[in-house]
């Protein structure tokens, strides 16, 4: 079993969320920890409350799907406070809407964060792990990243691509020293869907009905256990997990119930395109 006592982490998206529970169960656990995600004020509200609790932390608000800046911000951390030995990247965003709702722009912005933000972050660091040969990389996906259901397919094409990402990157990592994880989670009560209202009444109701809501606090735990056992890929809970490997066997019974219990709009959208066009 690894430890994280003395470990240093950089978090993505650690002013919210999953990111801002795991940054402090981290330090909790004795790790030293980057806290990074765009809005200064939420991380030196999250840095605030782990000071209190005597932990050690540094910020740096970037923004992650401009290479520039994450670039010369991954720079800044190496020289101020040194290459992280773990990263979480926690950053991503984007509202479950269909073809019709979603301009070209949302469709790039949904790619922007948590795919490209995440790449960017990998390559900001990388080779200095593979110099150091060391390190251990923690993508945070979703649950939808394994099934399909209408009404969020910016969503669903950004959350596909993370996972092909990464388990490629695992690949290419192989005969390193680098561990490469990926954490899928079904859903979470985060601020994510009191900032995207919409996105939570899309919901399949099969899975809502079969799976009960994470905290964010049991999502961080699964991220430490991660870290102590370098497993490739976790699903929680284990009812979505179980959900993932019949899904493969028998995909048309899921795209079914998915789009059964699902979002029902899209039979009018298409018929206001109709009366429009
Ligand atoms: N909630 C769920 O049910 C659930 C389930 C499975 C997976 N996930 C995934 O986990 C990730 C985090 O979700 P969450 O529920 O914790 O959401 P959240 O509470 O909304 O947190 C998102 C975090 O990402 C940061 N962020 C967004 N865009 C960024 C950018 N361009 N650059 C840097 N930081 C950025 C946000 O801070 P700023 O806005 O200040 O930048 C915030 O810290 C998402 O990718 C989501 O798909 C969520």
């Amino acid at each position: 079993m690894k430890d994280v006592k003395g470990k240093l982490v950089l978090v993505t998206g650690a002013s919210s969320g999953i990111g801002s529970a795991t940054a402090k169960l981290l330090v909790a656990n004795g790790a030293e920890v980057i806290l990074q995600a765009r809005g200064i004020d939420k991380l030196n509200s999250v840095a605030t409350d782990i000071k209190a609790e005597g932990g050690l932390t540094y910020v740096y608000a970037t923004d992650l799907t401009d290479i520039a800046a994450t670039e010369s911000t991954a720079k800044k951390i190496i020289d101020e406070v040194g290459l992280p030995d773990i990263i979480i990247n926690c950053a991503g965003a984007g509202e479950w809407l269909s073809i019709f709702q979603t301009s070209n722009e949302e469709f790039h912005q949904m790619m922007d964060a948590p795919h490209f933000a995440t790449i960017h972050t990998i390559k900001a660091f990388l080779n200095h792990f593979v110099k150091r040969d060391s390190g251990h990389i923690i993508n945070i996906n979703s649950a939808a990243s394994y099934f399909i259901y209408p009404g969020a397919i910016g969503y669903l094409s950004s959350r596909w691509t993370l996972r092909v990402f990464t388990e490629a990157l695992q690949e290419e990592l192989r005969t390193t020293n680098i561990h490469v994880s990926m954490l899928v989670a079904g859903k979470v009560d985060s601020p994510y869907f009191t900032n995207n209202p919409i996105s939570a009444e899309r919901i399949p109701k099969i899975s809502t009905m079969l799976m009960k809501t994470l905290t964010v606090e049991q999502v961080a735990k699964t991220i430490l256990k991660i870290i102590n056992t370098r497993k490739k890929i976790v699903i929680i809970p284990w009812e979505m997990s179980l959900s993932v490997i019949l899904n493969k066997y028998f995909p048309g019974i899921f795209r079914t119930l998915n789009r059964m219990t699902g979002y029902g709009g899209i039979t009018d959208e298409i018929a206001e395109i109709k009366r429009k066009t």
